[in-house]
């Protein structure tokens, strides 16, 4: 098959299982009563903010260090409720991204739905009028293509002097830096419109951005190469039997590192009616398997299996020579089952709390060429795990990431930065009524560096961003900003410096 056709086919890959079926309604069930019903103080977290979030200033204490002098944007699902019907998961609400500026005592912050042609429309109509990844709400109309049911809520990337707003299931969404205002959906290049471009791409020490996109249904998995000023260099999509949900990824200095977790996409459930989540079954007898592609030549790739599992989040991922050929050391948070996606994220928007088995974090090894796989599975919950962005594909020891999973309020309680080749680890608790969200490694020249991030204060219902040393995280912020209102729970965000 040629390239071409490889990608024309991609593109419908998404749309095609969705246009074969019928839209059921789905049993809206009184989410939005039982949301309502809720006593718990956390579902401030899970909240729809109406409208966007004009500048405001939070109150400092402390002064936040130059090094982090810039801005923090971040991504999540925030549009969780329209014309009265609520979404039955978290990821699918219309993406908010936020963006902190800082700058020594001052912090300001400003936060703007995505302006997708989904939410538009259905904002205009008062009404859900296409599916969602977990909902098919009441009396919507089959999606004519991915990006018709784009919600741009999981990530961003700071690319070229734009920060693109990223999803998983179609393109991402170009806003304005500065003013957050969407500026339309980002074609690679003319043959690319709508193909899915994932959450998580890896940027190489020099630049280089890498990204995959899942064609579900059709067994492809989208390949591209970006240059540091924004310029596509190389996009292809290669076959993958039993492609699964794939949502993160790791690259080294010569490989990019798929870990495919055994939850499969099965055209034939969402004909008859499931969700897209729904439609996609756990077949633990595939095993987690390691998809490794050679950067330079994307035709070599080699298949790893390790046990069965379940991942969103990658760390880091390393490689060395050995005599026995390249090793890859990879780090990620590993789950016993899809439990989190398919009951815990679920019951969160009618704020019911269902505890999943904890991810922990785990770092395994892939011999190329025996197909030798391995893995320790660290004595460690953790989520969110984020590296310093100069290590990006080189060895690394140091992983920041939320830990301290909580029964309730639901997610987790504290910041950790644990080095993956001793499993020590160093943490700071933020309290009882905290839920911690992705915190960001920043570097700064030859010292220790920082991390910076938010979490959601249930009991004060505040938003707050805290500045830490990296090397004395227990010590507790050198900086906290705090807003005067709180925001619903995020995902992912990048730091630019100013
Ligand atoms: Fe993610």
């Amino acid at each position: 098959m040629q390239r071409r056709e490889l990608l024309r086919l991609l593109a419908a890959a998404g749309a095609t299982p969705l246009l074969s079926s019928l839209a059921q309604a789905a049993d809206s069930g009184g989410w939005q009563a039982d949301f309502e019903a809720s006593d718990a103080a956390w579902k401030i977290g899970f909240a729809a903010p109406p409208a966007d979030l004009p500048l405001a200033r939070a109150a400092v204490r402390g002064r936040f260090p130059d090094a982090v002098a810039g801005t923090l944007y971040r991504n999540g699902p925030a549009g969780h409720a329209l014309g009265g019907e609520r979404y039955h998961h978290w990821f699918d609400g219309d993406g908010m991204v936020q963006r902190f500026v800082i700058e020594g005592t001052q912090v300001h912050h400003q936060g703007r739905y995505v302006a997708t042609p989904k939410r538009v429309a259905e904002v205009r109509a008062g009404r859900r009028l296409t599916e969602a990844f977990g909902t098919i709400p009441p009396g919507v109309e089959p999606p004519d293509s991915p990006d018709s049911i784009n919600v741009a809520n999981i990530s961003v990337l700071p690319l070229a002097g734009e920060v693109l707003a990223l999803w998983e299931g179609g393109s991402a969404t170009r806003l304005d830096a500065r003013t957050l205002a969407t500026l339309g959906v980002k074609t690679w290049r003319p043959d690319l419109a709508g193909m899915p471009f994932s959450a998580h791409p890896k940027v190489d020490p020099d630049g280089t951005v890498w990204n995959f996109g899942v064609g579900a249904g059709r067994g492809l998995l989208a390949l591209y190469e970006i240059a540091p000023e924004g310029a596509l260099r190389r996009a292809a999509a290669v076959p993958v039997a039993d492609l699964p949900m794939v949502h993160d990824f790791a690259v080294t200095e010569r490989h990019l590192v798929f870990l495919m977790p055994p939850l499969v996409y099965d055209a034939k459930r969402k004909e008859a009616g499931a969700n897209f989540l729904d439609a996609h079954v756990w077949r633990p007898e595939l095993g987690m398997r390691a998809l490794v592609v050679d950067k330079k030549d994307w035709d070599r790739r080699q298949l790893l299996t390790l046990p069965a599992g379940f991942l969103f989040h990658v760390g880091n991922a390393w490689e060395e020579e050995t005599r026995r050929g390249t090793r890859i050391h990879i780090d990620y948070v590993r789950s016993e089952n899809a439990s989190a996606v398919f009951t815990t994220n679920r019951e969160l928007m009618r704020g019911r709390r269902v505890k999943s088995t904890d991810p922990r974090l785990t770092v395994a090894t892939l011999q190329l060429g025996s197909g030798e796989a391995t893995q320790t599975v660290l004595e460690l919950d953790a989520e969110f795990p984020r590296i310093d962005p100069r290590r990006v594909g080189l060895r690394h020891r140091s992983v920041v990431h939320a830990t301290e999973g909580m029964r309730d309020p639901p997610g987790f309680g504290a910041i950790a930065r644990t080095d993956v080749e001793t499993g020590r680890s160093q943490r700071f608790a933020y309290g009882a009524n905290a839920i911690v969200e992705e915190h960001l490694f920043v570097p700064d020249g030859t010292g220790p560096g920082w991390v910076l991030g938010t979490v959601l204060d249930t009991a004060r219902k505040r938003t707050l961003l805290s500045c830490f040393a990296a090397d004395r995280l227990a010590a507790g912020p050198v900086a906290q900003a705090s807003l005067p209102y709180a925001l619903p729970l995020g995902l992912h965000g990048a730091f630019v410096p100013a």
